[in-house]
């Protein structure tokens, strides 16, 4: 391994109490459409611990990559609402103006490896300049020299092979190009790194050798990842902590552990029985439905018409319970009575 000029983070151990990377409150993103108002991301609270890795686990149309687009300020043109809190390092960013938030969050504190991430690279402009190009506009180097000495240091990291510097974003296959946004995400050491699927469009080599560099790198340099993804699988081979997502909400948060050992919203019970097992005695059943449309939603849990527990109670949007320390459930079956 090359000397990388990333500063080494804490790697905190399972039973280190952490600090919180990155902690949201009423968190909410809604769009204008011809339809009406689409709710992508409503009252959302979660954090973000430090040097973990947090997954938002959830089907297609949930809202996860428009979860991730507010906490970037990556807003679409029909923008209708985007308000709450944003914390990270003691300051609420939501507070801070567009130019404020372009010179000192999105990639320097808070980096994105987007959805497609392959086809976000100029096709006219080599690769490594795009990375090098952050740091030169913020002024996290003096020179274009020490910028590429940057990016040869993430190339390492990430495993793409020195020879690349010189070539154009055709020249790299799906699986490079994927490192290569990984590189990009990382160039400037951000404290929280957002990857929005970034293994699903890849063949299942590549996504496995994706995902251990992912942990190598996770390892090296203790940042923190926001890991967005609808598969199970993927999810399980990195995962400290687990943020379910479903119809703009958040519907369940615990620790992978406890998550994976024993689910506790109906919507997460359905998605783990939906996962294909090597020794499992059962069959893997899909979820039958679909996510619902985020327009003019109806009151009450939006699970509600796909959820085989449904009952009386769910007429009504259901709170936050904590039926367990540290494990959070959006469902009245863990109403305390
Ligand atoms: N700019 C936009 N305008 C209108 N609707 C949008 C826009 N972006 C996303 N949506 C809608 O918001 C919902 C959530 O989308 P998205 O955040 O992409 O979900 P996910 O990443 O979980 O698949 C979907 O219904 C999607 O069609
Ligand atoms: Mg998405």
């Amino acid at each position: 391994m090359n000397k990388v000029n990333i500063i080494m983070k804490n790697n905190p151990g399972k039973n280190t109490k952490v600090s919180s990377a990155l902690r949201t409150h009423g968190l909410n993103l809604n769009f204008q459409t011809q339809k009406g108002i689409i709710r992508a991301v409503e009252n959302v609270d979660f954090e973000l611990k430090d040097g973990h890795t947090t997954v938002i686990l959830g089907e297609s149309g949930c809202g996860k990559s428009s979860l991730a687009r507010a906490l970037l300020r990556l807003l679409p043109n029909n923008t209708a609402n985007y308000d709450g809190e944003v914390w990270l390092g003691g300051r609420n960013i939501m507070e801070f103006s567009d130019s404020q938030f372009r010179t000192q969050v999105r990639w320097i504190k808070i980096s994105l490896v987007p959805q497609a991430a392959m086809n976000s690279f100029n096709p006219v402009t080599k690769i490594a300049k795009q990375i090098a190009e952050p740091l030169l506009v913020h002024g996290k180097v003096r020179s274009k020299k020490e910028a590429m000495r940057k990016v040869s240091e993430v190339f390492d990291l990430v495993g793409v092979p020195q020879d690349f510097i010189g070539r154009y974003p055709f020249e790299f296959s799906g699986g490079m190009q994927q490192r290569a946004a990984i590189a990009m995400a990382l160039v400037a050491d951000p404290d929280v790194i957002i990857m929005d699927e970034p293994t699903s469009a890849l063949d299942l080599l590549t996504q496995a050798n994706i995902m251990n560099t992912l942990k190598k790198i996770k390892w090296e340099t203790g940042v923190t990842y926001m890991l967005i993804t609808h598969d199970v699988s993927t999810s399980s081979e990195l995962a400290d902590d687990i943020a379910v997502m479903y119809a703009a909400w958040i519907v369940e948060r615990a620790e992978a552990k406890d998550f994976f050992d024993n689910p506790l919203h109906p919507y997460s019970k359905m998605l783990m029985d939906s996962v294909p097992r090597l020794h499992a005695d059962k069959t893997p059943r899909s979820i039958p439905g679909t996510p619902p449309p985020l327009y003019e939603m109806q009151g009450g849990c939006r699970f509600a018409a796909r959820c085989p527990e449904r009952h009386n109670d769910c007429d009504r949007e259901p709170p936050v319970f904590e039926p367990q320390p540290g494990r959070k459930v959006k469902c009245w079956l863990y109403k305390r009575n």
